[in-house]
């Protein structure tokens, strides 16, 4: 890593470019080791699996936002200016600890439970055979924008039963908001507009409420005041940026793994019962989520052979976890047979992803369809594929392949 500042690695494009490489370093030489962000936050960045596990699931490294303003200030070094995130924006369940994370999370844990998501099974199949029909004459496209986006994004609108008419837009302001390096202005600017638009999104549910879980949780707050109407904002922020940046990249990632080892895209078409393996191991291989959100200390932690200070910001890598050869042996191979359970690509503990059962659900059925009704081809060179600037998201900006179609059209 190039840049140093205050003596520690700053995160910038060589680690994008090729954060396994960055990774594998530390799990061999320093795995809890501290870092700066690009915009001067200072983190203990814990690389191996078994130390990220235990983070995740100890309370002394907690979440609640009322300390990040707090926090961002103590951690800051250099002279980049601090992000300010918008306060409307994260007041949801993946930024509280118990109890408050405990009562929130109840709300919507029914309607994400994986027998409710099976009953989702043949929309997801009729979503993703229409974006499918699209391209049915094959030839080039951009596997992102012509599936890997749309169908996550869809099923996650009609769930919540939204219009999401300002669709580029939203787009537009959740990429900037994921993507930390982004200039601080643009950063805020996303942020307005993101929590002026949901407060309308919300309105808009209040005024004309359906028998969505949305709408329920909507008028649980006018009847019970269990949400108000910042926690209803960003409870809609969580769940359509979850939908947005995170499915994405299990499609497209999991498309190219499976293009670039040809051996174990021929094991997948001869024999289709190792799909769901197939898509835990794309999960594994090359996870959409990098590093988990911030943890803080609450004490001072002891974690392998560091201690780290009280109120010190923590990341867990969980692609590296995953590729951490003391838990999944050979694990910069690609194997769609191994078994690769167990892995930390949904996170671990109380905030463990609530979305897994819909995720998998629709990489199964986006991946399967896909190689049900095309022959696929890599259309451009590996090393011209760029990944995301993100600590947070991992995946490609885009995936151009050839399609040519294979006759008869399974459903
Ligand atoms: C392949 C796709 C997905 C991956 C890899 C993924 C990954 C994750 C991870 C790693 C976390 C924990 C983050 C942390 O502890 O810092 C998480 C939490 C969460 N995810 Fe997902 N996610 C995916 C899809 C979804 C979808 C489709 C939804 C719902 C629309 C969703 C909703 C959530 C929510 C609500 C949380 C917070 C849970 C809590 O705080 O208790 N995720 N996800």
């Amino acid at each position: 890593m190039g840049e140093k500042i205050a003596g520690l690695d700053v995160i910038g494009d060589e680690y994008y470019a090729d954060p396994h490489a960055y990774h594998a370093r530390l799990r061999e030489q320093e795995p809890v080791k501290q870092i700066v962000l690009p915009r001067g936050t200072k983190a203990w960045m814990v690389t191996r699996y078994e130390e990220g596990r235990q983070v995740l699931a100890d309370p002394r490294f907690a979440k609640n936002f009322e300390r990040f303003p707090d926090l961002m200030e103590r951690n800051h070094v250099g002279d980049a200016e601090r992000n300010e995130f918008d306060q409307s924006l994260v007041q949801h369940m993946l930024n509280m600890d118990p109890p408050d994370h405990t009562r929130l999370r109840k709300l919507v844990t029914k309607a994400f439970t994986a027998r409710r998501v099976e009953q989702l099974r043949p929309r997801v199949q009729e979503i993703t055979d229409e974006l499918l029909d699209r391209v049915a004459d094959g030839g080039e496209v951009d596997l992102i924008e012509a599936l890997a986006f749309p169908l996550p994004i869809t099923v996650i609108c009609e769930m919540l039963d939204v219009p999401l008419d300002e669709r580029d837009d939203f787009r537009k302001w959740s990429n900037t908001l994921v993507v930390g390096g982004a200039n601080v202005e643009r950063i805020q600017e996303a942020g307005m507009s993101m929590a002026a638009y949901l407060s309308r999104l919300v309105e808009h549910k209040r005024a004309n409420p359906g028998d969505d879980f949305f709408s329920a949780l909507v008028h649980t707050s006018e009847d019970g005041d269990a949400l108000n109407h910042t926690e209803l904002i960003s409870m809609a922020f969580l769940l359509l940026v979850a939908g947005h940046e995170t499915t994405v990249n299990l499609i497209a990632s999991g498309v190219y793994s499976l293009l670039r080892h040809p051996d174990q895209l021929e094991k997948l078409r001869a024999d289709r019962s190792l799909l769901p393996g197939a898509v835990e191991e794309f999960l594994r291989y090359e996870g959409p989520i990098n590093q988990a959100t911030f943890r803080f200390t609450t004490e001072d932690v002891p974690l392998g052979d560091v201690v780290i200070p009280k109120d010190s910001l923590v990341l867990v890598s969980l692609l590296s976890g995953n590729r951490d050869e003391d838990k999944f042996p050979d694990a910069d191979r690609f194997d769609i047979t191994r078994p690769a359970g167990g892995h930390l690509a949904f996170g671990h503990g109380i905030h463990y992803c609530l979305g897994a059962p819909l995720a998998r659900l629709e990489g199964e059925i986006a991946v399967g369809t896909l190689l049900d009704r095309f022959d696929v081809e890599l259309a451009a060179e590996p090393e011209t594929l760029r990944w995301r600037e993100s600590t947070l998201v991992h995946g490609l900006h885009s995936l151009p392949i050839s399609l040519k179609p294979r006759g008869t059209a399974a459903s």
